[in-house]
């Protein structure tokens, strides 16, 4: 395993090594230091935190100041991981905002910041006041009041056209990696096969450069909904029941 600090240019040097580039996302102190320690390479603070931490329907809700709360506690682990941090709802509608707000979760700590959607003139704005970005196509969970509920993207030819499309459009912008959410299998395939930046999916079949994963959702923290694509590795919330009943009996 190497020992130096994790870089976009790292990131994108597994893909042409072919090494799958294995991402969790963390919101706290321990997770971070957790999975550091396991040796993985991008920790994703992902928005995905308004579900599985503060309780909120969807990620929608997820504000700048909350984004920053929990960067803030992931960057303490000081993880050799590369730390990156989602943007939240409406948090890059206008260039101005996005760069405001890229700069304040760097601030915080983040190495990176990931952007849902196609908002060109957003993306370039970030690139160029020279922080690291990494796309995000697909189901885009910021979009779930207008999708209604999660599917699967890039099912009919010109969909699946449009999302190869969107992704050389985000390479060219100056994206080093793009996410591929519930993206049809053959298509993430067409796309990770045409891209020079790694993808890495999620729910988007084997053949994405590197995969991600909401951590709660791998190790079963989050018990009352699990994704489909999800194989748990382990029933977390059912040893947390274990071993407090086990405490109780004995008092
Ligand atoms: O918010 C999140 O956790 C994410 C990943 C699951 C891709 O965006």
């Amino acid at each position: 395993m190497q020992s130096s600090k994790v870089t976009p240019g790292a990131i994108g040097a597994m893909k042409m090594r072919g090494e799958k580039i294995a991402s969790l996302t963390a919101y706290d102190y321990p997770m971070a230091k957790l999975l550091d320690e396991c040796g993985v390479p991008l920790i994703l603070v992902g928005d995905s935190l308004g579900m599985v931490v503060l309780g909120y329907p969807d990620t929608t809700h997820v504000t700048m100041d909350e984004m920053e709360h929990h960067v803030r506690a992931a960057a303490r682990a000081k993880p050799r991981a590369l730390l990156v941090a989602d943007l939240p709802y409406r948090s890059y509608d206008t260039p101005q905002a996005a760069v405001t707000n890229a700069r304040r979760l760097i601030a915080a700590g983040a190495e990176a910041v990931k952007a849902e959607g196609v908002l060109m003139e957003s993306v370039g704005a970030i690139v160029s006041a020279g922080i690291p970005f990494i796309a995000h196509i697909g189901m885009l969970p910021q979009s779930i009041l207008e999708e209604g509920r999660y599917h699967i993207k890039g099912k009919s030819d010109t969909e699946g056209a449009a999302l190869l499309e969107q992704a050389i459009a985000l390479e060219r912008a100056g994206a080093f990696a793009i996410v591929l959410e519930l993206v049809h299998s053959p298509v993430a395939k067409a796309v990770t096969e045409k891209l020079s930046i790694p993808t890495i999916g999620i729910g988007s079949g084997k053949d994405c450069d590197g995969q991600i994963l909401v951590v709660n959702d791998l190790i079963g923290t989050f018990p009352w909904f699990t994704p489909k694509f999800i194989q748990p590795k382990m029933d977390a919330a059912a040893q947390i029941k274990t071993a407090v009943a086990e405490w109780k009996a004995q008092l």
